[in-house]
């Protein structure tokens, strides 16, 4: 079906053409799905993985377990340090921009110091990033991550601290708690959107051991089984603030990707349904389209918010 309705959207000056966005993490850095579609010509933008100023090595394995509906991950940001991501990943990124793909490169640290300085290397570094998202929510580290986004002045003095460093729209990645308050505070501190859920923290014991199925005895739980969780919060955000917001958590349809704009976000980020189905962006795209002809609006930005309760 050709569509005839507008899908481009405004995520906080990022210029999307359409509303489906890849969540951090669960995508690669795009060229992984390269030989599935044509990444570059399909999406509105890909969030790349959290990257910090140095390199990370993460948690122990085992990593990831799955669950009924579910996976649980504790990868705790594992990643090459800004220099090394751009070397491996930056010819290609720049490629995507060429497609009209936009690239939003996230930034992960442990204190004030190290988000400011993975900031810094990142406008040197990195000129074909359309915006970055600030990772204020990892539950898999020991310090920082989710840590620095537990309180409304924590994650605010975190988008404070970065916010003088960057020209260029800066997203916020937030944790599924007090997302009205937080959300508030941090548009106070100049944030352009905010993005969320992040993995809601659980536990998975082996009874026969009576081990932890990961490593660590918590992880980060996503997938389907979070996505009523996830589009509730979308929704308590969207009544909190006016700065736009990108939809996270358990999206693997057309249908669920209209639930979170309909319940105030103005795009979606596919996660965990990119590792069972990694065809799923461009099915889960033209189920969108279909949706928003079928609503009868000529721009998909008629519906974003229209939730009636
Ligand atoms: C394996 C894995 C790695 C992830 N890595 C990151 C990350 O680096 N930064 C981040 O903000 N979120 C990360 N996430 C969280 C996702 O971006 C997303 O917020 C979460 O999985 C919920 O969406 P989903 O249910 O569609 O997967 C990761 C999730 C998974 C499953």
């Amino acid at each position: 079906m050709v569509s005839t309705v507008s899908m481009a959207v405004d995520l906080g000056g990022i210029k999307m053409r359409n509303p489906l966005n890849t969540a951090s993490g669960t995508f690669g850095n795009g060229v992984q799905f390269e030989g599935f579609y044509d990444v570059g010509a399909t999406l509105g933008a890909i969030t790349c993985k959290g990257v910090a100023a140095e390199p990370w090595d993460g948690n122990p394995a085992p990593r990831l377990a799955e669950l009924p509906s579910a996976i649980m991950n504790s990868v705790g940001l594992q990643n090459p340090g800004v220099e090394g991501f751009v070397e491996r990943y930056g010819t290609y990124l720049a490629g995507l921009r060429e497609k009209g793909c936009q690239v939003i490169c996230q930034i992960a640290g442990h204190s004030l110091d190290e988000y400011r300085r993975a900031t810094e290397l990142f406008e040197e570094l990195a000129p074909f990033a359309s915006g970055f998202e600030v990772n204020i929510s990892c539950p898999n580290i020991a310090a920082g991550g989710a840590a620095m986004g537990a309180t409304p002045n924590a994650a605010a003095e975190v988008m404070s601290a970065v916010r003088p460093l960057t020209d260029r729209p800066v997203i916020v990645k937030m944790a599924p708690h007090d997302v009205a308050e937080i959300g508030r505070a941090l548009e106070a501190a100049g944030a352009d959107a905010l993005s969320l859920i992040n993995t809601i923290p659980g536990m998975a014991i082996d009874v026969h051991t009576r081990r932890s199925r990961v490593a660590r005895p918590t992880a980060g739980v996503s997938g389907p089984a979070i996505h009523a969780i996830a589009v509730r919060m979308v929704w308590e955000c969207a009544q909190a603030v006016r700065i736009p917001l990108c939809g996270i958590g358990g999206v693997a349809s057309g249908t669920d990707a209209a639930e979170m704009i309909l319940a105030g976000a103005t795009a979606v980020s596919v996660g965990t349904a990119n590792l069972y189905d990694p065809t799923c962006v461009p099915r889960i795209l033209s189920e969108l389209e279909q949706w928003a002809a079928e609503q009868g609006v000529s721009d998909i930005n008629e519906l974003i918010g229209a939730f009636e309760c």
